[in-house]
């Protein structure tokens, strides 16, 4: 593979340093003088990063328009909504600051201010295909990666699909990451961010595109969240496991630049638009799910991130692929991170939109093992099973609870109960 022919290319700025956020102003001054800010209107303004960004915007004589409108997973309607107002002011610079959505929402600005239409007009691959408006990102999360990909993700909200904006027109100009911003992070969002970049690192690690320079950056990725997630999500104060989850996130980025992701960001896209779930959430659960039904296919490929993991690395290759896999699930059981599709809500009879939208996205393509709408119905059972089991484990608990108030302490098998449950909603 090595001798195939490669492409590599990442035009990121990449500001990184605690603080950074200081020197914003100056760094989006090398670009425009009239900023749109692109933000949310809650917790960034709530602990005062946003007036931080304004005043340094201000000091180095950027006119700033705030656009804080942004709830998660934006739609086409926001954006051409923030579109318009950036035309309305002659913005000729956009600044996103957030999660992904602010900056995957500051992207869709930069498009359509500069080219026009709609955003809709310009989902999917290479339909974005001049300059948009330069465009900075100054991400608050550590997990999507938007800081350092041309990748933007909205949902449309007439169809309930969630799709995306790819061109190398829309890699942010400069991305200032500071750690420091990221620090009231509340837990809940550490641990859904941290589990996406984890998400994109390995999914990129696992994909048929990898190449050796997305899978450096991707291993390395690995590494850091290892030593640094669950530090972070415990002590939101941690400021070298932040900084180490920063870095992650973006080099996790710069490898889904390269190689894209695969069946684990393919069902959570289809998850996300139909129901409008935690983007980070939904991959994080999936992502043992998805690493195990590739394990046969790329047991050399995951077994190379044990050492990663600072795992003892066995003879045997597929112990070592397996002991990943349970090593992440045990890092999910760590931070109380939610192991089954059921906790976000997920239903049984959500299935068939969920795959027949899933066999729409592209990234499953590009799963190491082939994924096509029956064996994502047959070999993809554990996509069932971890909503049944969830179920199972509901209707088991609130079963055992009613049978102590009842004294029927002899009625305590839990496989009868599971049994009777899936009896009772499987048919
Ligand atoms: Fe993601």
């Amino acid at each position: 593979m090595v001798n195939e022919s490669i492409e590599y290319y990442m035009p990121v700025n990449v500001q990184f340093g605690t603080n950074k956020l200081k020197e914003a102003g100056a760094q989006v001054a090398r670009l425009g003088k009239k900023a749109l800010l692109v933000t949310g209107n809650r917790a960034m303004k709530k602990n005062g990063i946003t007036d931080k960004l304004i005043n340094s915007l201000q000091d180095s004589s950027v006119k700033v328009t705030v656009f804080d409108d942004i709830f998660p997973n934006p739609t086409d309607v926001l954006v051409d909504k923030g579109a318009g107002i950036a035309r309305k002011y002659g913005c000729d610079v956009i600044v996103g600051l957030g999660g992904g959505s602010a900056m995957d929402a500051a992207k869709g600005i930069a498009v359509v201010a500069a080219l026009g239409r709609s955003l809709w007009d310009y989902i999917g691959e290479n339909r974005v295909t001049g300059d948009t408006i330069p465009m900075v990102a100054i991400p608050t999360t550590a997990g999507t990666g938007s800081e350092t990909t041309p990748y933007a993700v909205f949902t449309n909200t007439e169809i309930h699909r969630k799709d995306a904006v790819v061109s190398q027109y829309v890699f942010p100009r400069i991305s200032i990451v500071d750690p420091a911003v990221m620090k009231t992070m509340p837990p809940s969002v550490t641990a859904d961010t941290g589990f996406d970049a984890l998400g994109h690192a390995i999914e990129a690690f696992m994909s048929i595109l990898a190449n050796p320079f997305a899978d450096a950056c991707s291993y390395e990725s690995v590494r850091l969240i290892g030593e640094a997630l669950v530090k972070a999500v415990r002590d939101g104060n941690d400021i070298e496991a932040r900084g180490k989850m920063a870095i992650a996130s973006s080099l996790a980025g710069m490898a889904i630049a390269q190689v894209g992701v695969v069946a684990g960001h393919g069902f959570a896209m289809a998850i996300g638009g139909l129901m409008n779930t935690s983007h980070g959430r939904t991959v994080g659960i999936l992502l043992p799910h998805v690493m195990t039904y590739n394990l046969n296919t790329i047991p050399d490929k995951i077994a190379r991130l044990a050492p990663a993991f600072d795992l003892a690395v066995v003879e045997d290759l597929q112990k070592n692929a397996e002991n990943v896999i349970s090593h992440i699930k045990e890092m999910m059981r760590d931070i109380d991170f939610p192991t089954n599709l059921g906790a976000l809500g997920i239903r049984r009879i959500d299935l068939k939109k969920i795959l027949d939208d899933s066999m729409n996205q592209e990234d499953i393509n590009f799963n190491p093992r082939m994924i096509d709408r029956s064996s994502a119905e047959n070999s993809c059972a554990s996509f069932t099973f971890i909503i049944i089991h969830n179920r199972c484990c509901v209707f088991r608990s609130r079963l055992m609870n009613r049978m102590k108030s009842h004294s029927f302490t002899w009625f305590t098998d839990p496989y009868l109960l599971t049994r009777l449950f899936i009896q009772r909603y499987t048919g």
